[in-house]
């Protein structure tokens, strides 16, 4: 039996505008899917998964890649948490060299399901990571970062960047512009999550920023704009200046909300945020509904979403300088 773990993410800079090849820094964060794994006699995979902010569920299946899971699965979110797994496993598969290995697999997460925190990732990069060492074969981080992006560029349909990927198997912030992704510098950051219990739609909310890049100069204006503030962000993270990070999170957030891609309950926690004297604030991921994340190292921005109308949960989560592990 072996157990990997590794951390979901927050974008500090750069997302949407990285479609366009514009850099992004994402930042791991110490919040994990741990993936428990034990290989079977036969070629099937039974997933159990009562952990993943959703009610409790087991799933037995083939192991197919189209294998419809014998149970019914109501849940979308959960269905295509399966999909990763399924696609995890056959990149172990292919790995250790095992086309017919099955297995019981255990998955715990504490990161909020497609909010913007890569918790799809965490249990892709987990899991690759879990299912080769039960085969006996020990991959190299940028080897797992890479299974884990083709894994998930299978289950989007060709609708993912590396930056979730890469950010979760190597921990830290990191550099992502197009195939280009490098671990960077980066202090200790005092990370608030804001989680308003929803999560938005990428494809809908990616195609919306197409069409308005396609429709308005400005708008595409815009989405060069953020790519000057991930490079003005990349300077002051390697200098430690915190207050200047926060600024460019408002202006990335600014520039968030004039793409439609923020939400009202969004705004009100980034409000909040800033309001409480975070030193800024932003949403995180594709947006329309899910997570903020807000630099604080008082308690403040703590306190005032949990007052928030449409914050759920709040919580603080240091940047995790390590990336995917074995458990023990
Ligand atoms: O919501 P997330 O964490 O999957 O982030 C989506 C980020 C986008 O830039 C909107 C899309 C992408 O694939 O980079």
């Amino acid at each position: 039996m072996t157990t990997s773990s590794a951390p979901g993410k927050i974008y500090l800079f750069g997302e949407h505008a990285v479609v366009y090849g514009e850099p992004a820094v994402p930042c791991a964060i110490e919040r994990r899917a741990r993936v428990t794994v034990e290989q079977r006699e036969d070629s099937h995979l039974r997933v159990h998964a009562d952990d993943l902010s959703l009610d409790g569920f087991t799933v037995e299946y083939s192991g197919a890649t189209d294998a419809a899971p014998d149970i019914d699965v109501s849940e979308s979110l959960i269905q295509a948490a399966m999909g990763y797994v399924d696609a995890a496993v056959r990149q172990a598969r292919d790995a250790a060299d095992a086309p017919d290995a099955g297995f019981d697999i255990t998955i715990e997460s504490d990161i909020p399901l497609g909010a913007g925190l890569g918790s799809s990732a965490a249990v892709t990069v987990a899991g690759i990571d879990a299912a080769t060492r039960e085969l006996c074969v020990e991959l190299e981080a940028e080897e797992i970062a890479d299974r884990a992006f083709q894994a998930e560029y299978e289950v989007q349909e060709g609708q993912a960047s590396r930056a979730d990927t890469f950010c979760s198997a190597m921990g830290g912030a990191v550099r992502v512009e197009g195939d280009d992704c490098r671990a960077i510098d980066a202090p200790d950051l005092p990370i608030v999550v804001g989680f308003d219990g929803g999560a938005g739609d990428t494809g809908e909310l990616v195609a919306g920023v197409r069409e308005l890049r396609e429709t308005y100069g400005f708008a595409a204006n815009t989405v060069a704009a953020i790519g000057d503030i991930v490079r003005e962000g990349e300077r002051s993270l390697a200098e430690g200046d915190i207050e200047r990070l926060g600024e460019l999170m408002d202006f990335n957030h600014g520039l968030l909300e004039a793409l439609g891609v923020s939400s009202r309950s969004l705004d009100n926690m980034v409000w909040a945020a800033r309001d409480a004297g975070a030193y800024g604030a932003k949403l995180t991921g594709a947006g329309g509904g899910g997570c903020i994340v807000a630099l604080d190292d008082s308690e403040e921005t703590e306190t005032a979403l949990r007052f928030t109308p449409g914050c759920e949960e709040t919580f603080r989560a240091g940047l995790d300088r390590e990336g995917v592990r074995l458990e023990e």
